[in-house]
């Protein structure tokens, strides 16, 4: 203190916008954002997820007048989710390496019209399986060693039709080592591994399970192979095998109440780091939005703000085109 005065005015930096601009420490850009989009067989018809107000699933034939405006936006990335009908689910997931699966076909369809838009296909059978689970079932337990040859599979198929990412979401043990063997193999060796290595067994998934439709069918919880919402620590080994396995970039979902392992990992490791802000974090927003209670445009990009804050390099979500286009108008 001088006489009565503070020294430091910690306020004279926020004094007006241009100030404020100026001493930023984090910035949000179209650059981090990845869009996540669903899929649905058939023609001409897009079905709005009921728990994620204003997200869609779209046929592929309307995927490219669906995602123009982000392209526009220049949004880096997509990354696609099927949804499969019951007929092509079986215990095993086969429909995962099937070349002419909707994602493939999805795949091939952007890549044409969009090719410098980077595509990111989730790697995990539970968009296939009879039972939902991400991996196939031996005894009572998602067998570990015999999903990974499924899971292999998938990603060669998803490389050949176009995926610039794999993205294994599956959390079974040594799958990135053995997918990343498997694309250097098949000379995919510039396909990038963006890895879910520290999945936790969320409840903030539930809506994303009813626009996959896969929550019906899901049989039991995934608690043996996604991670525990107590632990933090374990999440640093989770990053730690999947870089030393080949990984690119780590995935850490879901998002918001998950801040903390991103600034553990960033501290850590030097390795790129996506957050996910998952479905359940979307409906929890939107319907605050759409009830009036939070202000639409401040909610959704203080919220990916603080994902920046926190560490990551990018962040998949579902506000990624309105974002971008708040972003432009700034
Ligand atoms: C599939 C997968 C899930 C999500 C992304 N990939 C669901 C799950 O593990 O049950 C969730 C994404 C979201 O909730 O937005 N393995």
């Amino acid at each position: 203190m001088i006489g009565n005065f503070p020294l430091t005015r910690m306020r004279r930096n926020r004094i007006d916008s241009a100030t404020r601009r100026l001493v930023a420490e984090n910035k949000l850009s179209k650059d981090d954002l990845i869009w996540p989009i669903f899929i649905i067989e058939g023609n001409n018809i897009e079905t709005e997820v009921s728990s994620m107000p204003g997200i869609k699933r779209v046929t592929v034939d309307r995927l490219a007048a669906y995602i123009e405006p982000a392209a526009n936006l220049d949004i880096p990335a997509l990354a696609l989710f099927p949804v499969t009908t019951n007929d092509k689910r079986d215990p095993e997931g086969k429909e995962a390496y099937n070349p002419d699966n909707l994602i493939c076909r999805a795949s091939r369809e952007l890549k044409k019209r969009f090719p410098e838009i980077l595509l990111i296909g989730d790697v995990a059978l539970d968009p296939y399986t009879s039972h939902g689970h991400d991996g196939i079932i031996k005894n009572g337990y998602v067998a570990n060693d015999e999903t990974i040859e499924i899971l292999v599979r998938q990603s060669i198929n998803q490389a050949r039709a176009g995926m610039d990412f794999i993205a294994p979401s599956d959390m079974m043990d040594g799958r990135v080592a053995a997918i990343r063997k498997a694309l250097d193999n098949d000379n995919f060796v510039n396909t990038r591994i963006m890895s879910y290595a520290a999945k936790y067994a969320s409840v903030y998934y539930g809506p994303f399970r009813d626009a996959l439709e896969s929550g019906k069918l899901l049989k039991g919880d995934k608690k043996t192979y996604q991670m525990d919402p107590a632990n933090s620590r374990e999440a640093l080994s989770e990053v730690e095998l999947d870089i030393q396995e080949g990984a690119d970039s780590v995935i850490i979902k879901p998002g918001l109440p998950y801040l903390d392992i991103i600034r553990m990992v960033r501290d850590r490791f030097n390795i790129p780091i996506v957050s996910y802000q998952v479905s359940g974090e979307y409906a929890m927003l939107k319907n605050a939005i759409n009830r009036g209670y939070l202000d639409n445009n401040q909610a959704i990009l203080e919220t990916l703000l603080c994902f920046k804050r926190a560490g990551a390099n990018a962040v998949m979500t579902y506000f990624a085109p309105v974002a971008a286009k708040l972003l432009k108008q700034l």
